[in-house]
């Protein structure tokens, strides 16, 4: 093999998702040199089907920072969900609750748009790297190394390194196990998500809870939808029948009300498990951990692209102000300022799974004490404030 070839940036960024291209895009806006390495292609990201739902914060930032108008014009505001269950469905409006809405604007079209910024203003992604590592962490000049996709071997030395390389990635794993404390848990259940070729069943998200399990009726365009129901971690999705997916599907929202989901070819479908994950801290030397990279949530209250571009927007600010006025001030305390928001969405997000899910061997004590949980959310403004405060997101730090 060649010799690495050294490159020489302010800072290096592992991971070309939505969180490592919009760092890479505020820094660049900010004349702060940057490079960022994916090892997926362009295009096995465009096909990620992930969640949907951004915060009004979330938009602001793709559209303030000339990123891209789509979201506005192709994505869809909604200003409120259906809470389901015992087959009553309660609306929450977002507006009159909290004057605030959300966008129903896909995972993969934010990191198009993304793509489309870093390719359009000049700046550096390598996508399909292979061999990349991070190193140096805790010294002056940290450094990733990676082969590119003509089996050049480069070696970037940085002043910052963000690890914005998901859940499986391998920043959070280069902080040693004794530097790091790792809180995790795991759900008795997964979701079952498809894509279906069919009209909305509802102009708004619907979230239910039924004895049979928690079902999410969601969409993605006026010919496609996205649905969910909560499943077994070890179900085989490939099994299953276009019938028996919808029959179970609507088990889950039939009602007195006669709701019927609109039914249409399925050309998706996926078991989709999840777990609730914090690495404290998310630094370690000059490594910056951000997004999926440093925690997961259940995808239950749609935090986790919100949550990944609340981290980017904290650490921009904080490298920012390292080179603009030389102060390692907001760098210092980056873990704890974005943990603060972390924790409040793991919490929003495991009480969302856990008020909407159905336990296999939920007791009728237990059933009858989530309908108390669900109504005490349904029928009281406090309780309605409470959920569409944490759904549409918090005012930022
Ligand atoms: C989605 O549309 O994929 C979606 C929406 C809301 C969620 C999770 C997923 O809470």
């Amino acid at each position: 093999m060649s010799s690495a070839q050294i490159i020489r940036t302010k800072v290096g960024i592992v991971g070309g998702g939505p969180a490592g291209l919009m760092l890479s895009h505020l820094l660049s806006r900010a004349g702060i040199d940057n490079i960022v390495i994916e090892k997926r292609d362009h295009e096995t990201i465009r096909n990620t089907h992930r969640a949907g739902i951004l915060e009004a914060g979330s938009v602001k930032m793709l559209t303030d920072t000339g990123v891209d108008g789509r979201v506005l014009t192709e994505g869809h505001r909604h200003d409120g969900i259906d809470l389901r269950f015992n087959g009553v469905s309660h609306r929450l409006d977002f507006q009159d609750l909290v004057g605030e809405s959300v966008w129903l604007y896909p995972q993969n079209e934010v990191f198009v748009d993304l793509a489309v910024a870093r390719k359009r203003d000049g700046g550096d992604v390598r996508f399909s790297v292979t061999d990349s590592d991070v190193l140096d962490l805790t010294t002056d000049v940290p450094k990733m190394r990676f082969t590119d996709a003509d089996s050049q071997r480069f070696e970037v030395h940085c002043d910052i390194i963000a690890g914005a390389d998901g859940s499986q990635g391998i920043c959070k794993r280069a902080i040693p196990a004794d530097e790091r404390t790792d809180h995790f848990i795991a759900y008795p259940f997964a979701w079952f998500g498809i894509l279906t070729e069919a009209p909305p069943s509802a102009p708004e998200l619907i979230y239910a809870n039924s004895e049979h399990g928690f079902a999410l009726i969601s969409q993605r365009s006026e010919r496609v939808q996205r649905m969910y129901f909560q499943c077994d971690p070890n179900e085989d999705a490939s099994v299953w029948t276009e019938d028996q997916i919808w029959d179970e599907l609507q088990k889950r929202v039939d009602g007195p009300d006669g709701y019927t989901l609109k039914r249409g070819r399925i050309f998706e479908q996926m078991v989709l498990p999840f777990r609730s994950y914090v690495c404290e801290p998310m630094r370690y030397g000059n490594l910056f951990l951000a997004g999926d990279a440093g925690h997961t949530v259940p995808p239950t209250g749609a935090k986790g692209l919100n949550l990944a571009l609340a981290d980017v927007k904290v650490l921009f600010e904080a490298i920012d102000s390292f080179y603009a006025a030389g102060s390692r001030e907001l760098l210092e305390g980056y873990s704890d300022t974005t943990l603060e928001r972390v924790w409040k969405a793991q919490n929003f997000s495991f009480w969302m799974t856990s008020m909407l899910h159905t336990r296999e061997d939920q007791s009728s004590f237990e059933r009858k004490r989530i309908l108390g949980e669900l109504n005490s959310v349904a029928t009281s403004r406090y309780g309605q404030q409470y959920l569409a405060e944490a759904y549409t997101g918090w005012p930022s730090a």
